[in-house]
This record gives structure tokens, C-alpha cells and sequence, in this order.
């Protein structure tokens, strides 16, 4: 495994870290206890050392099977990041949001779970209209001045936003965000408008989400839905990957690949690890198989002709992934 320093934390984590949106249960592709904990031993078998769940993954069930996954490993080797936004209980609007209450339970109640006593990362999911910034940099400031949480992170924010969000908290002398969770890969690449320029310029830490496309980068375009997930995605997301010039990235992925005799998520998640912006993609499994592919990808080099081949049918895409429905449960 190939380790980095992730922004300005002076935190070490691997150069993937696994994210567990698919652990859990309710929809079609996600996987049972057992499955997910076979992936998690796997993982810290390889070196993975970085883990991201989130409270409203599975509502809740997500965190409980890593925390219990992990639970016979040493803490203190381990990177561990959740999320706060998104409604927990239907009944509760203040389950969701990021005013102080929430922050606060939510944070609790995401502890308990995991049986941890304290996350290394603490991501705002979203950025929340409803509560004044400064509200949330100070609750968010609390919880660290607690020690539950060590860092803080912000997840598919406008770059205004993100950069009101570092000014209140330079201003008011509180805990800054210093990592990124963003929508990035081959075939959406929006972020590197604004939102990775600036932080590069304030060496925020990178984590990009979905760096496969949601698997659309991982088999032939006409394939898209030829598994679960992909089935389930294609309804539910209506996602643009393959619109622009995503088939032609999705084509010349696949040429790549049988030229390098690798796979083509190999190819994709080469690309991203290849952007000097990012710390540590968030990958996304569905099989101890793909985990090892992906640990083998950081073994595949790209050349620069390479790199502009994948790179230039690309063409800008609607936005995806900032103002998600306030109602969204799940999985995202
Ligand atoms: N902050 C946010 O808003 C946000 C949003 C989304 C995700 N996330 C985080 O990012 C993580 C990853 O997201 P993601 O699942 O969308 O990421 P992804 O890595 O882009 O997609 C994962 C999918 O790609 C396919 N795949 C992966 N490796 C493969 C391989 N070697 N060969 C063939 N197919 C392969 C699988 O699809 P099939 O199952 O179809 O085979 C898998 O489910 C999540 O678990 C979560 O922690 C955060």
C-alpha cells in the first residue's frame, strides 16, 4: 500500500480508502454483514488504514458494521470519517440540518455506532441553507474541542460556499475544514473549475467519491446496467456520465485497458490517483475481487499522452452532486 499526508492535517492514510455506502441493506446491491466484513479484513489485509461511512448510510447500519468490523483492530492505526446532513428519522427534523442539535446527536448517536469514542474526520454531507455558517463552524469547533471528532470535512459544496466556510472559521479562530469529499472522475470533472483550485490554494485534503463513475468507468457503455448496482443506478440517478463525451471516454478506456492488459477500472482509478489534487480516492466495492484490483491500479502508470487521450473527448457536464433533494435517504 502507498501511504500520503492528507492536506495540511499532517494525517497519514493510504492512497484508497474504502467507502462503505453499499454496506448495509435496502436496496438491491447492498451487502450483508458478513459480505462487508470480508471486504473490511481484506482491506486492512492490503494496508488500507482509511475508512468513510456516513450516518445516514443504511441509516445507520453502515456505521454499526464497521465499527463492529473493526472493532478487534488497533484504533489507533486507523482513519476513520463519517458524515452529518442528511434526516435520520422521518419524524425528526432535527435529525437532519447542521444546527447545533444536530451536529451534536448526530455526532452521539454516530459514535455509539461505530463504538468509537472519537471520528478522525467529521464531514458536513452537504452544506445546510437553514442554519447560518457560523452557526455550524461553532458547532462543529464544539465537538472538536469534545474530542470526537479530529478533523473536519465539507462534501459537494459550491466553492462560495466552501470559501465562506474557511473565511468564518479563520475569522473566528475555529476549527477550519481541511478535507474535501467531492464528486470526481474521468467523466465529471466540474470540480476542477473552482472547487480544487481552491483547495489547492489552502491545502485542503482530497478524497473524491465516486472515482469509478458509479462503476460506469469499470465495463463497456452498452454494459452499464449489466449488474445490480448498475441496473439500479441507471433508474435512480439518471446520471450523465455517458452523455457529452462520456462513451467516447468509456471507449477509449476500454482500448487503454486491453492495451495494458488491465482492467478498466485499473484504468479509471489510475487516471484520478494520476491528478496531483487528489490525497486518496473513496472507492466504492462490491467484491473482495474488485478491492484488489483496485490496490493493483496504484501499480499502473499513465503516461502524459496517455493521460490527454482519456482526457479529451471530455466535455462540461450539468452539476452532480451539490443540492441534493432535502428528503434523500440512503445512499449517496
Ligand atoms: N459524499 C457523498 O455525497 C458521497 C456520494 C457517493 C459516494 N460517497 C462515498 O464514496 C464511496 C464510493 O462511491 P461509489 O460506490 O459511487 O464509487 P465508485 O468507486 O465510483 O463505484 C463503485 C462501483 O464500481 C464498480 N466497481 C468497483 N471496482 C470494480 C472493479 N474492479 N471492476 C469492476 N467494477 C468495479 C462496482 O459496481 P457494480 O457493483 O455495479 O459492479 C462498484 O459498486 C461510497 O462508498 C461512499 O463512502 C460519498
Amino acid at each position: 500500500m502507498e501511504y500520503t499526508t492528507l492536506g495540511d492535517t499532517g494525517m497519514t492514510v493510504s492512497r484508497l480508502c474504502l467507502g462503505t455506502m453499499s454496506f448495509g441493506s435496502g436496496r438491491t446491491w447492498t451487502l450483508d454483514e458478513e459480505q462487508s466484513d470480508e471486504i473490511i479484513q481484506r482491506a486492512l489485509d492490503l494496508g488500507i488504514n482509511f475508512f468513510d461511512t456516513a450516518n445516514v448510510y443504511s441509516q445507520g447500519e453502515s456505521e454499526e458494521i464497521l465499527g463492529s468490523s473493526l472493532a478487534g483492530h488497533n484504533r489507533d492505526r486507523l482513519v476513520v470519517s463519517t458524515k452529518v446532513y442528511h434526516p435520520m428519522d422521518p419524524e425528526n427534523p432535527n435529525s437532519s440540518g447542521l444546527s447545533r442539535k444536530t451536529i451534536q446527536q448526530e455526532l452521539s448517536n454516530s459514535l455509539e455506532r461505530l463504538g468509537m469514542d472519537t471520528v478522525d474526520i467529521y464531514h458536513a454531507h452537504s452544506l445546510d441553507p437553514e442554519t447560518s455558517v457560523e452557526t455550524t463552524m461553532r458547532a462543529f469547533n464544539e465537538v472538536i474541542e469534545r474530542g470526537m471528532a479530529r478533523y473536519l470535512g465539507a462534501s459537494s459544496v459550491w466553492a462560495w460556499e466552501f470559501s465562506e466556510a474557511l473565511r468564518v472559521a479563520d475569522t473566528l479562530g475555529l476549527e477550519p475544514f481541511s478535507v474535501m469529499q467531492n464528486h470526481y472522475n474521468l467523466a465529471y470533472r466540474e470540480e476542477e473549475r473552482d472547487v480544487l483550485p481552491l483547495c489547492d490554494k489552502h491545502d485542503v485534503g482530497v478524497i473524491p467519491y465516486s472515482p469509478l463513475a458509479r462503476g460506469y468507468l469499470t465495463r463497456p457503455d452498452d454494459a452499464t446496467a449489466a449488474t445490480t448496482r448498475g441496473a439500479d443506478e441507471a433508474v435512480e440517478y439518471d446520471h450523465t456520465y455517458h452523455e457529452g463525451g462520456g462513451r467516447t471516454i468509456n471507449e477509449r478506456v476500454e482500448e487503454l485497458a486491453e492495451e495494458k492488459g488491465v482492467s478498466m477500472a485499473q484504468i479509471s482509478l489510475s487516471w484520478v490517483l494520476h491528478q496531483d489534487w487528489v490525497d486518496a480516492p473513496i472507492i466504492g466495492v462490491s467484491s473482495v475481487e474488485h478491492l484488489e484490483d483496485a490496490v493493483e491500479a496504484l501499480d499502473v502508470s499513465l503516461s502524459g499522452s496517455e493521460l490527454e487521450y482519456l482526457e479529451e473527448p471530455y466535455e462540461p457536464s450539468e452539476i452532480a452532486g451539490h443540492d441534493w433533494p432535502a428528503d434523500i435517504t440512503g445512499h449517496r
